[in-house]
C-alpha cells in the first residue's frame, strides 16, 4: 500500500504556495512598517513550559499536544502554539534589558495540535503572530490589534468582525471566578463531565462549553464586565477608545474567553463573515498576557499578541474572491536543434541566469516544434533559437514570442539583448 499523508496535514504544491508565500511577504512588510522584529524558535520545548503557561487544564494542553519522550527522557512537546516559546525567549535572554522597549516580535512558523481536523482546522498549521511585551499601555493593545486587522484590510478581506472582552486583572477574575461557582454549582450535575470539572480548575472555561451551550445557565451566567475593578475597566475604556480614534469597528462580547489560560485585561478575536466560510469562523485570536514571563521564569513584565492563521486566511480570502491571480512568466528559453547547440546552450544559460534573468532550456529530447510549445506553456518571453547552422555563423534568432517579431542577434551580444528586452 503506497504511503499517504499524515491526517490534518497537507501538502502546500507549486501554484498554491506561491498564495502563501504572497501573504507571508506581506505579513513580513506589515512588521517592518509597524517596527516588529522576527524571532524564530525551536519546534520543540519541554512540555513544561506549555503545562505552566497555555494551562494544565485547557483542551491544547490535555488533549492536542504531541508529546514525546526523547532519547535521554526529557518529555519535549511540539509547540501548539508560539506564545509561550517567545515570552521563554524572551526571559531566557534577558530582552527585557535591551534598550529598546516594549520587545515587539513576529513569528511565522508552524504549530501541531492533535485535533479532529476539519474545514479550517489542522494537525499542523502556520502561525503568523506578533508580541509585545514589556509595556502595559492600552495603546500598545490597540496597535497589535490594529497590526491585525490591517494585514486583513491591505490583502483585501472586508467582512470581518472584531470582537473583544476584557477579562480584568487578577482581583476582578478572582471575583468573577466566585461567582461563576456560586451559578453553576448548585445545578453542575446537569453538565457534561468535562464541565463538572472545570467548575473545580477553571470555572471560565465552561463558558466556552461547546457541548452544554444551550443550557440556560448559559445565558444567565455572571458577566466578567460586571465584576471589573475600576482600573481593569479604565484599561479596557482607552482599549476601546484607541480602537474608536483608528475607525476600528468592534463588538464587545463578555462570554469571548479564549482557549488559553494566560490571558488577563483584553481578549479579542476577529471573525470572518464571508458566506460559504464554513463553521469555523475564527481567523485570529490574541490577548494580554501580564504575568506569563514571570510564570516562565523571567522579571514581572506585561505582554499583548496575537496568532492567525495562513490556512484560515487564505479561506477567508478565497471565500471573498480577493485573492489575486497568479501569472508567471519566464524572461527566456532556449531552443536548442542539435547536439552541438545542446551543449552551447547549458553554459549560455548560467550567463543569462547569472546576469538575473530567468530562463529554461529543453531536458527532455523534444523536437523544435514540442520546444516551441514548451516555451509558450512558460509563458517564456524570449524564444533564443540555435541550431548548428547559426552556431557556425556566430548568430542565433531571438523570437519575442508576445510580438511574434525575430531579430539574429550575434552570440556574444544575446544576454545584453536579453537584458535589454526584459
Ligand atoms: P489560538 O486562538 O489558540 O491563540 O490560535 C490563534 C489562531 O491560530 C486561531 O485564531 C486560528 O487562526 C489559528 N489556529 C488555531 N488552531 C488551528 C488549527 N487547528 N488549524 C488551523 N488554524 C488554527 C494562540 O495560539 C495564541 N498564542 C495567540 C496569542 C498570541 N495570544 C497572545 N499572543
Amino acid at each position: 500500500m503506497s504511503i499517504q499523508i499524515p491526517r490534518g496535514t497537507q501538502d502546500i504544491l507549486p501554484g498554491e504556495v506561491e498564495k502563501w508565500q504572497f501573504i507571508e511577504q506581506k505579513a513580513k512588510d506589515i512588521c517592518k512598517r509597524y517596527l516588529y522584529k522576527e524571532i524564530r524558535t525551536p519546534v520543540f520545548e519541554h512540555t513544561e513550559l506549555f503545562q505552566r503557561s497555555v494551562g494544565d487544564t485547557t483542551d491544547i494542553v490535555q488533549k492536542e499536544m504531541y508529546t514525546f519522550e526523547d532519547r535521554g527522557s526529557r518529555s519535549l512537546t511540539l509547540r501548539p502554539e508560539g506564545t509561550a516559546a517567545v515570552v521563554r525567549s524572551y526571559a531566557e535572554n534577558k530582552m527585557y534589558g535591551q534598550t529598546v522597549q516594549p520587545v515587539k516580535l513576529y513569528y511565522l512558523g508552524p504549530m501541531f495540535r492533535y485535533e479532529r481536523p476539519q474545514a479550517g482546522r489542522y494537525r499542523q498549521f502556520v502561525q503568523f503572530g506578533v508580541e509585545a511585551i514589556g509595556s502595559d499601555d492600552p495603546a500598545i493593545d490597540a496597535e497589535v490589534i490594529s497590526l491585525a486587522m490591517e494585514l486583513y484590510r491591505e490583502l483585501g478581506l472586508k467582512k470581518l468582525r472584531l470582537v473583544l472582552n476584557s477579562l480584568g486583572d487578577s482581583a476582578s477574575r478572582k471575583a468573577h471566578r466566585d461567582a461563576l461557582i456560586a451559578h453553576f454549582k448548585p445545578r453542575i450535575g446537569e453538565f457534561c463531565e468535562d464541565c463538572r470539572h472545570r467548575l473545580e480548575t477553571n470555572p471560565l472555561r465552561i463558558l466556552d462549553c461547546k457541548r452544554d451551550r444551550e443550557h440556560e445557565l448559559m445565558s444567565s451566567a455572571p458577566s466578567i464586565l460586571d465584576y471589573l475593578n475600576d482600573e481593569s475597566r479604565d484599561y479596557f475604556d482607552k482599549v476601546k477608545k484607541y480602537l474608536e480614534d483608528m475607525e476600528i469597528e468592534y463588538v464587545v462580547d463578555p462570554t469571548l474567553v479564549r482557549g488559553l489560560d494566560y490571558y488577563n485585561h483584553t481578549a479579542f478575536e476577529i471573525m470572518s463573515d464571508a458566506e460559504g466560510f464554513g463553521a469555523i469562523t475564527t481567523l485570529c485570536g490574541g490577548g494580554r498576557y501580564n504575568g506569563l514571563v514571570q510564570d516562565v521564569g523571567g522579571p514581572d513584565q506585561p505582554g499583548i499578541g496575537f496568532a492567525l492563521s495562513i490556512e484560515r486566511l487564505i479561506s477567508a480570502l478565497e471565500a471573498e474572491g480577493v485573492l489575486p491571480p497568479h501569472e508567471e512568466s519566464i524572461d527566456c528559453y532556449i531552443i536548442a536543434l542539435g547536439e552541438k547547440a545542446m551543449d552551447y546552450a547549458v553554459p549560455l544559460l548560467q550567463e543569462i541566469r547569472r546576469e538575473g534573468l530567468s530562463a529554461e532550456k529543453d531536458y527532455m529530447g523534444r523536437k523544435m516544434k514540442a520546444q516551441f510549445k514548451a516555451a509558450e506553456r512558460m509563458n517564456a518571453k524570449h524564444a533564443l533559437i540555435i541550431g548548428e547552422d547559426e552556431l557556425e555563423k556566430g548568430k542565433a534568432a531571438v523570437k519575442d514570442l508576445q510580438t511574434g517579431d525575430q531579430e539574429i542577434v550575434p552570440l556574444e551580444n544575446i544576454v545584453d539583448f536579453l537584458i535589454r528586452g526584459k
